[in-house]
């Protein structure tokens, strides 16, 4: 029987990458996301281009009960979960989440509910059904900026790391169950076809602060969390890994003792 895996937030980017990624590895997908277009798109892809059999769900995630029917939906057609990719993110909240003192409480309540709180629900219900079949593999997606300070995005940052932290919890609470939980962290990543570049003053910022030569994209994401998603991840859990590009690991200024050139 194929394994079934559960993508939030699969419509585009990251997302939709990774539930390209796990449908060619063999599983079923079930899509849940705002974007039904985009989902719709997913779906048709992976139907047309793998063996895999998908669908998509309209889900908010900052909606517990559209989370549960997200749950119980795969379950119904599937009869099993074995993977949850919590991707979702309300980036539209991104723009006036700033500093504390500017922040307005309004963002951080949606930054919580969507982003932190639906991989809350998403864990809660799906944790259960994967004990029935045996276990599983929860990756969730977090961010660069979770791991350091950042003069904006406070809220963003703040709930990327809660969910560092719930990732931990699960794992060892649940890893007797034969149930994994991962985060990962991405730098800035580039869509796979371009059409969410951001600005090319912050493209350009950004490889100057890489240590690879080009930025990342979609799928090379898809391939760390597919990766971990995976049985091949099967020692591996509680574990937040990065992957932007040794962003992170650069100290922060440079001074040569050899002097000026
Ligand atoms: N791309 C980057 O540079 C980057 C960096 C760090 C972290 N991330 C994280 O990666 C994940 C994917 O981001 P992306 O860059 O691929 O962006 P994206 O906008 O392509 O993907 C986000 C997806 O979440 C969906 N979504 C938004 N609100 C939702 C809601 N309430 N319920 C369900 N779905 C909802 C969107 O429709 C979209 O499909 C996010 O968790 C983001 O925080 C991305």
């Amino acid at each position: 029987m194929k394994k079934t895996a559960i993508v939030t937030g699969g419509a585009t980017g990251i997302g939709r990458a990774t539930a390209e990624w796990l449908a060619r590895d063999g599983m079923n997908i079930v899509i849940g996301d705002i974007n039904m277009a985009g989902a719709e798109d997913t779906v048709k892809s992976i139907v047309d281009t793998t063996d895999s059999d998908a669908l998509a769900i309209r889900t908010d995630v900052g909606e517990p009960q559209e989370v549960k029917r997200l749950i119980d939906t795969a379950v119904d057609r599937f009869e099993r979960i074995d993977v949850l990719i919590n991707c979702a993110a309300d980036l539209s909240q991104l723009p006036t989440d700033m500093d504390v003192v500017g922040t307005d409480l309004a963002v951080f309540d949606r930054t919580y509910q969507v982003n932190f709180r639906g991989a809350v629900v998403g864990c809660k219900y799906a944790i259960p059904e994967m004990v029935k079949t045996g276990g599983g593999s929860i990756v969730n997606v977090s961010s660069a900026t979770s791991l350091q300070g950042d003069k904006e995005r406070v809220a963003y940052s703040s709930l990327k790391a809660a969910t560092n932290q719930l990732t931990r919890s699960i794992a060892v609470r649940f890893g007797k169950d034969n149930i994994r939980c991962n985060t990962v962290c991405p730098g800035l990543i580039l869509n796979n076809d371009a059409t969410l570049h951001p600005p090319e003053v912050m493209k350009a910022e950004f490889l100057e602060a890489v240590a690879t030569p080009e930025l990342g994209i979609s799928s090379n994401a898809a391939e760390l969390i597919g990766f971990l998603a995976s049985d091949r991840a099967q020692y591996i859990t509680g574990e937040l890994i990065s992957i932007d590009g040794g962003f992170t690991k650069r100290v922060p200024y440079y001074f040569s003792l050899k002097g000026p050139e």
